[in-house]
C-alpha cells in the first residue's frame, strides 16, 4: 500500500479520489470526527474520509439516540471538522427527518451541509425508500453516501440487531443496495450485516461498500472514533476494536493535574512568567523592601528602611 500523503502536500479528496482508491482495489478507511482537534489529527494520519456522523448525538452530546440530532448541531460540528482538515473528504450525516419528507427540504438541507457546513458529500439512511431522495440530491450535484442495514435513525423500528439474516430480509437488503447505486450514491455504509451477505453485496456493486459490523469483505471500514480510541468507560460495540485506551489515559492525566494543583506544584517556574520587579513596585506603589520575598527574608531581622 502506498504511504498516505501528508495533508500539507495533498489537495482535498473528492468522490473521484475515492472512486480511484476503489478502482485500485485499495481498502478505504473512514472514521467519524466531530471536532477540530480530532479532525486535524485524523487528517494528519491520512484517513481519506471523515464522517461527521449523527452518532454525534450519543458520543459527543449525550443524547440517548441519533434521532435528537438537529441540522444546527450537524452544521456546527461539520464546520469544525472541515476547518480541521486539509485533505480528507468530509461527509456530513443528514439528521433525522432533514430528508425524505419533501424533495425540496431534502435538497435544501443537503445544500446547507455543503454550502454552509463545507462538507464534500452528505450521507443519508435508507435503501429503496430513500432512492428518490438520493436521486434528487445527486441530480443537484451533491454527492451522496447511502447507509443501509442497521440504520440508527430507525432504531425505534429495527432495534439494535444484525440486519438481513433471514431470506426475505437478506433479499431486501440486496435490493436496497442495488436501488441506491442506481439512484447515484457514490458509496454505501453497510451496518451490522452478516459478513457473507455484506461480501456478496460488495461483489454485486460497482460502488464501494463501507462496513461497520459487516465483516472484512467490504470495500472499506468505518468506525466511530470514540470506540477506536477507547474513550468510553462503558459500552463498546462488539464490532469495534480499541486501538488506544484514551479513557484511562485522560483520567490519569486529570487525576495527576489535580494532585499537583492541591500540592501547589502546578504551575511551576516553567509554566509561569515573571515581570520586571521595579515595574511591579511602581504598579503597587511599594519599595523593593515591601516585596514579599524581602519581607520573608527580613522576618525577625530589624531592617533600616533608609538603607
Ligand atoms: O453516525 C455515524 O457514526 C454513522 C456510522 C456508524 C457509519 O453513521
Amino acid at each position: 500500500m502506498s504511504q498516505p500523503p501528508s495533508p500539507q502536500q495533498a489537495a482535498r479528496l473528492t468522490i473521484a479520489s475515492i472512486a480511484r482508491l476503489y478502482a485500485a482495489g485499495e481498502r478505504i478507511a473512514m472514521l467519524t470526527a466531530y471536532d477540530y482537534p480530532t479532525a486535524r489529527t485524523l487528517d494528519d494520519a491520512g484517513i481519506p474520509i471523515l464522517l461527521v456522523g449523527d452518532s454525534l448525538g450519543q458520543v459527543m452530546l449525550g443524547y440517548d439516540s441519533t434521532v435528537r440530532v438537529t441540522m444546527a448541531e450537524m452544521l456546527h460540528h461539520t464546520k469544525a471538522v472541515v476547518r480541521g482538515t486539509k485533505r480528507a473528504l468530509v461527509v456530513a450525516d443528514m439528521p433525522f427527518l432533514s430528508y425524505g419528507v419533501t424533495p425540496e427540504a431534502s435538497l435544501e438541507n443537503a445544500g446547507l451541509l455543503m454550502s454552509d457546513g463545507g462538507a464534500g458529500a452528505v450521507k443519508l439512511e435508507g435503501g429503496e425508500r430513500s432512492a428518490r431522495t438520493i436521486e434528487t440530491i445527486v441530480r443537484a450535484g451533491i454527492p451522496v453516501m447511502a447507509h443501509i442495514g442497521l440504520t440508527p435513525q430507525s432504531i425505534h423500528q429495527l432495534g439494535h440487531r444484525v440486519q438481513g439474516k433471514t431470506r426475505e430480509a437478506g433479499r431486501h437488503l440486496l435490493a436496497d443496495a442495488l436501488a441506491i447505486q442506481q439512484a447515484g450514491a457514490f458509496a454505501v455504509v453497510l451496518e451490522l450485516v452478516p459478513e457473507q451477505l455484506a461480501a456478496a453485496i460488495t461483489e454485486r456493486l460497482h460502488i464501494p461498500t463501507i462496513g461497520i459490523g459487516a465483516g472484512a469483505g467490504c470495500s472499506g471500514q468505518v468506525q466511530v472514533v470514540t470506540d477506536l480510541l477507547g474513550m468510553s468507560a462503558e459500552f463498546t460495540p462488539r464490532h469495534a476494536r480499541h486501538y488506544a485506551e484514551l479513557h484511562s489515559i485522560i483520567k490519569s492525566a486529570a487525576e495527576a493535574f489535580q494532585v499537583d494543583v492541591i500540592a501547589g506544584t502546578f504551575p511551576g517556574p516553567a509554566e509561569s512568567t515573571r515581570m520586571d520587579d521595579a515595574t511591579l513596585d511602581e504598579i503597587l506603589g511599594q519599595t523593593p523592601l515591601d516585596r514579599p520575598e524581602m519581607v520573608e527574608a527580613s522576618r525577625g531581622i530589624p531592617l533600616d528602611r533608609d538603607l
